[in-house]
């Protein structure tokens, strides 16, 4: 029998995993192994279903948004009770895999650690997430597309806004950290960014946006989903299998237009661009880092580095490992916010 490898990708799709997939696959070619993909994440190791993933299957699909394996929020580790994790490890080892290769967020390759740390299995790990929250690389693949994308939208937001002379509010995902809005913000030289990493300033915005708006610019603000307006109780939020909030009702950027419409008495309109953020053609950069995250994790399997994850550090594709890439999230740092100040007062 062949060596063989599997893959799975986690946690919300992005683009950029396709492009990981098929570098995995072809470079874990090279070292002679077969590769097997693992049905919706670690769901698929649990129940034992797989996808055969041949040069055939992955050679053109670089341009491909989500993922070809399909994914889910699965922890095995949450349901334990139900045999998930003894199950896991069964399927590892009747596939006779040499290693795993996990492709996801925070989550994901928390499941990879610790599968690698209390049952030994020979994990690497890919990061990716539109978030662009894991600490230990300066960069996850689905961030630019996700960016671009919301870019993009605020361009159009701003046709409206322009010409109906109101304010205009976007909000972006991103979860608790707000990298997609700061980055949007300032791209599309919007004129106020709201961030979880700090309470909504609703005085000084509102009288920022007046501002810009008595000069005729367009007035746009860009807001995090996960944002906190001061005064507001949202009770308690629907969580997944990790314990994180859903965030599925909360509309910051509708509640943000009715205030700023009551305060600065200007017309104002919102829009929730959401999962049109994840999908569509990765862009050139997340094709490349990708490919290169993939070929690594390969290069890591190959060289028996297991129990760690493929990071980029400066223009390095570099191993660490799972344990401190897991360890912290990265939010917006006081740095960064200090120089969005310098935009938005
Ligand atoms: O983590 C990626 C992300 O897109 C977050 O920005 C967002 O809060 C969440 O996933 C949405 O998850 P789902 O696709 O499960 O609704």
């Amino acid at each position: 029998m062949k060596k063989r490898i599997g893959i799975l990708t986690g946690g919300g799709d992005c683009p950029g995993l396709n492009p990981a997939i098929r570098g995995c696959v072809m470079r874990a070619q090279d070292f002679g192994y077969e590769c097997v993909g693992f049905i919706e994440g670690w769901k698929g190791l649990v129940t034992g279903a797989t996808m055969p993933l041949k040069l055939t299957d992955v050679e053109s699909i670089i341009n491909r948004g989500g993922t070809v394996l399909g994914t889910s929020r699965t922890n095995p580790f949450k349901k334990e009770k139900e045999g998930a994790v003894k199950d896991s490890v069964k399927n590892f080892k009747k596939l006779g895999l040499e290693a795993l290769v996990a492709m996801g967020g925070e989550d994901t390759l928390g499941v990879a650690a610790q599968f690698y740390k209390e049952y030994k299995l020979p994990m690497v790990g890919v990061p990716k997430t539109m978030d662009n929250d894991l600490s230990a690389t300066d960069f996850t693949f689905g961030f630019d597309t996700a960016t671009t994308v919301a870019v993009d939208a605020a361009e159009r937001l701003k046709d409206t806004g322009r010409s109906h002379r109101r304010i205009m509010v976007l909000e972006v995902m991103g979860r608790h950290a707000g990298w997609v809005a700061l980055y949007t913000a300032i791209a599309a030289a919007a004129d106020w960014v709201c961030l979880p990493e700090e309470p909504v300033d609703v005085k000084g915005m509102c009288a920022h946006l007046k501002v810009a708006h008595a000069r005729n610019k367009v007035a746009l603000v860009v807001a995090s989903e996960a944002v906190t307006i001061p005064g507001e109780d949202l009770g308690k939020e629907e969580l997944d299998d990790f314990g994180h909030m859903l965030l599925k009702k909360r509309g910051v950027a509708e509640r943000l237009s009715a205030l700023i419409e009551k305060e600065t008495k200007i017309e104002c309109r919102s829009a929730v661009i959401g999962h049109i953020q994840r999908g569509g053609a990765p862009t050139l950069f997340d094709r490349i880092l990708g490919t290169r995250a993939g070929v690594k994790a390969a290069e890591l399997v190959q060289a028996k580095k297991f129990g760690n994850m493929v990071a980029l550090r400066g223009n390095e594709v570099v191993p660490v490992s799972l344990k401190e890439a897991t360890a912290k999230l990265k939010v917006v740092s006081k740095d960064w916010i200090r120089f969005a100040h310098i935009f938005f007062k």
